[in-house]
């Protein structure tokens, strides 16, 4: 399941996170490109330890923690520390599929059950650098405004085409699910966003919309993980 999740962040922070990342110490991508993506990867990142991506990174923890649409869809345990691209001048990422692991700075590994982009850059402000993604229903094609973001499965297929004007700037991560398989999240998520409509139009207390939500419940409790 691809989805789309609308201004993440406000309009505030975005001009806030765009004169950040415009003066950040960026260095070569390849730094956490497994060994096989390394090939593929062309663009700049930030070094997870400096100032700009700590900061910035919790800030985008904060509003993934606040956000209703990304709880329901992700069923987040864990949240890799958010990181920061940029590609401009020709960069770009080919097709390349994320690692299933990976270390966390505070030791242990997370599962990449998700994958998520954070738009950072104006569309207008640069030319290519859409995000290509490779799902059940063919080829996606991906580019949001800034503050916007995609979460898509960490199995599929995809890639960054080449930016030809201007610069693209992400924030990047991964996310291990309570429902490690996809489409048990898929069937999930669609009941969730049901029994939020329902409760709108029935109320909190309607006998049928309290039985539908224990099955919710069960469902979650039957394939959850911890
Ligand atoms: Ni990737």
């Amino acid at each position: 399941m691809l989805l789309q999740i609308e201004n993440l962040l406000s309009a505030e922070q975005v001009v806030r996170f765009q004169g950040a990342l415009a003066t950040a110490p960026w260095e070569d991508g390849k730094s956490t490109a497994g060994y096989q993506s390394a090939l593929a990867k062309h663009n700049q990142q930030l070094p997870q330890t400096c100032e700009t991506a700590r900061t910035l990174g919790e800030e985008i923890e904060q509003a993934l923690a606040a956000n209703l649409l990304f709880q329901s869809a992700a069923l987040p345990a864990r949240i890799f520390p958010p990181l920061f691209n940029r590609y401009g001048g020709g960069h770009s990422f080919g097709l390349h599929i994320d690692n299933a692991l990976r270390p966390l700075p505070g030791g242990g590994r997370l599962r990449t059950d998700l994958s998520a982009t954070l738009f950072l850059s104006d569309p207008d402000n640069y030319d290519g650098g859409e995000l290509l993604i490779e799902d059940v229903y063919g080829l996606q094609s991906v580019k949001l405004p800034a503050g916007s973001m995609i979460l898509y499965p960490a199995t599929s297929l995809h890639q960054v085409t080449p930016v030809t004007r201007g610069a693209r700037t992400a924030s990047f991560f991964w996310i291990q699910s309570h429902v490690r398989d996809d489409s048990a999240r898929a069937i999930l998520f669609d009941m969730d966003m049901a029994l939020q409509r329902l409760r709108g139009e029935v109320g909190d207390d309607h006998p049928s919309l309290i039985s539908l939500t224990g099955a919710y419940h069960n469902l979650l409790r039957r394939w959850a993980d911890t």
